[in-house]
């Protein structure tokens, strides 16, 4: 049986070195902040409260931890007294101590998993500790908190850095600042800690010696994985840590069936969801909430946010945010989605197309040299090169519609709010600025005319044809039934 766990996420550091008027732990790696990387490495362990310590720039911080997951309680830590004076605010954001076990984790440490603060928790249960300390071996332990074990190997306290005798600070063993503790133990500890220390702060380290004094069982977990305890103090680091996590990104979607040509060049954040048989090309960035569906390829050198990719999709040389690219559909290269771009199954989006809060139906094709923004182009369309959907006339912005198998001839302009009917034409050059009804030919050379029934005339058979007629039968029919058509029958 598991017991209540609670956590306890420190960020109440300033973070002096990253040089930032924003919040150190507010700083991204793989998409997500480095304080939301922690609330998802501890929610992902099973615990049941967590504790979020705010003191710098708490306002920032308060409002990212609170927009994660309203749940989290929040302690305001006023003055930085050192992690044991942190831990001690935290828990007098609880009604009671806390009854089960507490994790202390920090707010600027994005490597640690889920998994081994699971594991972490394992250890500890099984050989029913106070404390278990999440430690490594690294090969400068310089600054670090040092395990210090006696003869039989037992941890007996973690001496800091500055507080070290030279025998201390040979030892390569240090303290991630990870840790996991009986709650009534800690609450007691951390009430009674000192700041007999070179730093005259409260430091959470010293309960351990407190724990071995008062004959209570201490231990260590060591992590073979350096990277998940390493923190990011300064912009080099944050860099060299958000190198490592997209290695892993990288590695995790390979393995679960994604071909990547170039896992160096190619940027996955957390957040991404991609199908086995994808297909991801040197140079590719997928961003946020991103997902792509199996066969799709996408690159080279293109990003995506937001977007959601169909099956066996291709997307060449595409900067792309907030759109969706339906099944089979092709972009690029050299294309540009804007929010609210959305190409249906078979469409095209071809070189230098500019699609911004518009629809393009299925199998539809704006192919070459366009802007499409605020349209509705209907399922079997062509747009032709050089088109310009005008929308904003410097006051407002208008939607305009193409129908089903319209096609729109090259160098075009709508002028919006305009609709070309289902199955019309337009001639090249053309201004459109009125209605164009179904199956029509309008051309605007000097004033608009719409010649009437020309599809018929000139392309019988044809879809657009059929598509005219369909939509002049409904006309028609709609005209003759007046009375049933507003009863809805
Ligand atoms: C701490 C540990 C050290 C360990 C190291 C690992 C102590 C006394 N020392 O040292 O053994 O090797 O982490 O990185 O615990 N924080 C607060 N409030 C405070 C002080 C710190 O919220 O008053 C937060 C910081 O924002 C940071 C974390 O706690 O996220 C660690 O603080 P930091 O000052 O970096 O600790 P170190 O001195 O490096
Ligand atoms: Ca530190």
């Amino acid at each position: 049986m598991t017991d209540q766990v609670t956590a306890i996420v420190l960020a109440a550091g300033a973070g002096t070195r990253m040089r930032s008027s924003r919040a150190k732990v507010l700083h991204e790696i793989a998409g997500r902040s480095m304080i939301e990387h922690a609330l998802v490495a501890v929610a992902g362990a099973g615990v049941h409260t967590t504790i979020a310590v705010v003191g710098h720039d708490r306002d920032q911080v308060t409002a990212a931890v609170t927009a994660h997951d309203p749940a989290i309680l929040l302690a305001v830590q006023e003055q930085q007294n050192g992690t044991g004076h942190a831990v001690h605010v935290a828990l007098q954001a609880l009604d009671a101590p806390p009854a089960g076990t507490v994790v202390v984790t920090y707010g600027d440490v994005p490597l640690l998993s889920s998994q081994t603060l699971s594991e972490l928790l394992v250890d500890h249960r099984a050989a029913a500790r106070t404390v278990t300390i999440l430690t490594a071996e690294v090969a400068d332990p310089t600054g670090y908190g040092r395990i210090v074990r006696d003869h039989d190997g037992a941890v007996t306290a973690i001496r800091e850095h500055r507080d070290a005798t030279e025998a201390e600070r040979a030892i390569h063993e240090i303290n991630s600042g990870i840790l996991v503790v009986d709650g009534e133990f800690l609450a007691h500890a951390v009430a009674r800690l000192e700041t007999d220390n070179s730093q005259g702060e409260l430091y959470l380290t010293d309960i351990v010696g407190r724990a071995v004094a008062e004959g209570r069982p201490v231990g260590a977990h060591v992590l073979e994985d350096v990277w998940q305890t390493e923190g990011v103090n300064d912009r080099a680091q944050l860099a060299r840590l958000g190198r490592e996590l997209n290695r892993r990104l990288t590695r995790h979607w390979m393995a679960e069936g994604v071909t990547i040509v170039d896992p160096e060049t190619t940027w996955i954040d957390s957040a991404v969801t991609l199908a086995a048989d994808v297909t991801l090309l040197p140079g590719t960035q997928l961003l946020g909430a991103t997902t792509v569906a199996t066969g799709a390829t996408i690159g080279p050198d293109t990003t995506l946010r937001n977007v959601e990719v169909g099956e066996d999709a291709t997307i060449v040389r595409t900067h792309g945010s907030d759109a969706v690219v339906g099944a089979g559909a092709t972009v690029g290269p050299f294309a540009y989605l804007r929010p609210g771009a959305e190409l249906g199954a078979g469409g095209k989006i071809g070189t230098f197309v500019e699609v911004k809060n518009s629809s393009i139906g299925a199998g539809a094709k704006v192919p070459h040299l366009t802007y499409v923004g605020d349209a509705d182009i209907g399922e079997g369309a062509n747009v032709g090169a050089g088109t310009i959907f005008a929308n904003y006339d410097g006051v407002t912005k208008n939607r305009s519609t193409i129908g089903r198998h319209a096609r729109t001839s090259s160098n075009n302009t709508f002028v919006a709010p305009v609709t070309v009917g289902d199955g019309a034409f337009t001639g090249a050059g053309a201004t459109i600025r009125e209605d164009v009804p179904p199956g029509a030919l309008a051309v605007s050379a000097g004033a608009q005319r719409n010649i009437g029934g020309w599809v018929a005339d000139r392309r019988p058979g044809s879809a657009s044809d059929q598509a005219a007629r369909d939509a002049l039968a409904d006309a028609a029919q709609a005209e003759a039934e007046p009375n049933l058509e507003a009863t809805g029958e």
